[in-house]
């Protein structure tokens, strides 16, 4: 077996146990899972526990661990810049969940940090590597829609009053929008205008749970127009404030309709409608993309790392996706479109020599 890179989970949370039932199983080919870390130390001896990991660290000893080649950084939002800094500033490669950071300063410095110190960032949204996001990819290539010409993105979740989404997960747009603007980005190039209505009509709420007040900085509902530079235009609706999940990406070409009803997913339906066809694309189904869910970044980039070449859930993406939501904030309170300054690297969808590495097949 060629060598495998080092993974570090430092965050052993809600979402950890999805990345390590991957990264320790079907994604393991160039991944080897070498140490979990948490603030809370009996937190990541469970983790590490139940998909055997041998080692139990503090952030700190990871960190200063030369054996870790690359750390997964799973802490809450509001944590990122800092854990990630400090994974960059100690030479490793990082791999971030969404989003980068809660500020453009912030990601900048993180980006500056990466290229200094030699090292790359890749990070969540990585659904668009997954067998959903491949099939829209060729179904729009193939014409199947005829040209794209306006889409829209509708994020809703049920968490009117949970604090812990707020404050954990920085809202709808910042948590879930990352999903949904990837693929889109993907799809029709990078965002060139940004024009947002968010102002915050629920400036304080009370924790369903605990009972607890808390208040609102950001606004838990967003409405947003977005230009790209191929000339499609979209709407991203986000809300918290309803009371379930009703996820969809739909794209409206001259001939037809195609829609993707979870971009949060790795290999949900895909369903096409023209006038003379209706038909839906199972991609777990199909062609051999995969559709394996968290990790698959993480798998990738040890595949790009090998390659010398950077991760295609970039931190440059990550970057571009983060300066196009806080402009539909910026937007909203200046009353103006925003031009959105950074861009992204064009899809390249994944080869099949690719997917067989990345699943050691
Ligand atoms: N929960 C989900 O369904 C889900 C899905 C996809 C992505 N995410 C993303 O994953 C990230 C984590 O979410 P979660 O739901 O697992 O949160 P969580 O609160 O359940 O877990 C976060 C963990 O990070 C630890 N932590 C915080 N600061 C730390 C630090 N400085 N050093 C080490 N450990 C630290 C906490 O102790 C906690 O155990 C968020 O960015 C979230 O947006 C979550």
């Amino acid at each position: 077996m060629t060598q495998r890179l080092r993974v570090g989970i430092l965050g052993c949370g809600a979402i950890a146990p999805a990345y390590l039932k991957n990264l320790t199983g079907d994604l393991s080919a160039l991944v080897e899972i070498a140490a979990c870390a948490d603030l809370d130390l009996d937190l990541a001896r469970k983790r590490a526990e139940e998909f055997r990991v041998d080692n139990v660290v503090t952030a700190e000893e990871m960190l200063s661990d030369a054996g870790i080649d690359l750390v997964v950084n799973l802490t809450p939002a509001p944590a990122h810049f800092k854990t990630s800094l400090q994974v960059l500033q100690a030479g490793k490669h990082l791999f971030t969940e969404k989003p980068l950071c809660l500020t453009l300063e912030e990601g900048r410095e993180l980006l500056d940090t990466a290229e200094r110190n030699n090292v790359q960032i890749g990070g969540a949204a990585d659904t668009f590597l997954g067998g959903s996001f491949h099939s829209c990819s060729k179904l729009v290539q193939e014409g199947a829609i005829g040209f794209p010409v306006v889409a829209h993105a509708l994020i809703t979740v049920g968490t009117f009053d949970s604090m812990r989404y707020h404050k954990v997960f920085s809202g709808s747009l910042l948590d879930l929008g990352p999903y949904y603007i990837t693929a889109m980005i993907m799809l029709f190039g990078s965002v060139k205008r940004v024009s947002g209505i968010a102002d915050v009509r629920f400036p304080e709420k009370v924790d369903g749970q605990s009972g607890e007040r808390f208040s609102l900085d950001r606004a838990s509902t967003a409405v947003a127009s977005l230009s790209f530079e191929s000339g499609v235009v979209a709407t991203v609706i986000a809300t918290e404030d309803v009371h379930n999940y009703f996820p969809s990406v739909e794209v409206f070409g001259r001939t037809g309709r195609m829609k993707l009803s979870d971009a949060n997913m790795y290999g949900e339906k895909v369903s096409v409608e023209t006038n003379q066809e209706k038909r839906s694309i199972n991609p777990s189904s199909n062609d051999g993309y995969i559709s394996k869910g968290r990790g698959l970044g993480v798998a990738e980039m040890a595949l790009a790392l090998k390659d010398g070449r950077s991760p295609r859930a970039s931190g440059a993406l990550m970057y571009h996706v983060l300066e196009a939501m806080l402009a539909v904030y910026e937007s909203s309170k200046s009353g103006v479109s925003m031009t959105i300054e950074s861009r992204a690297e064009p899809f390249r969808p994944l080869q099949d020599s690719e997917l067989k590495s990345i699943l050691g097949t």
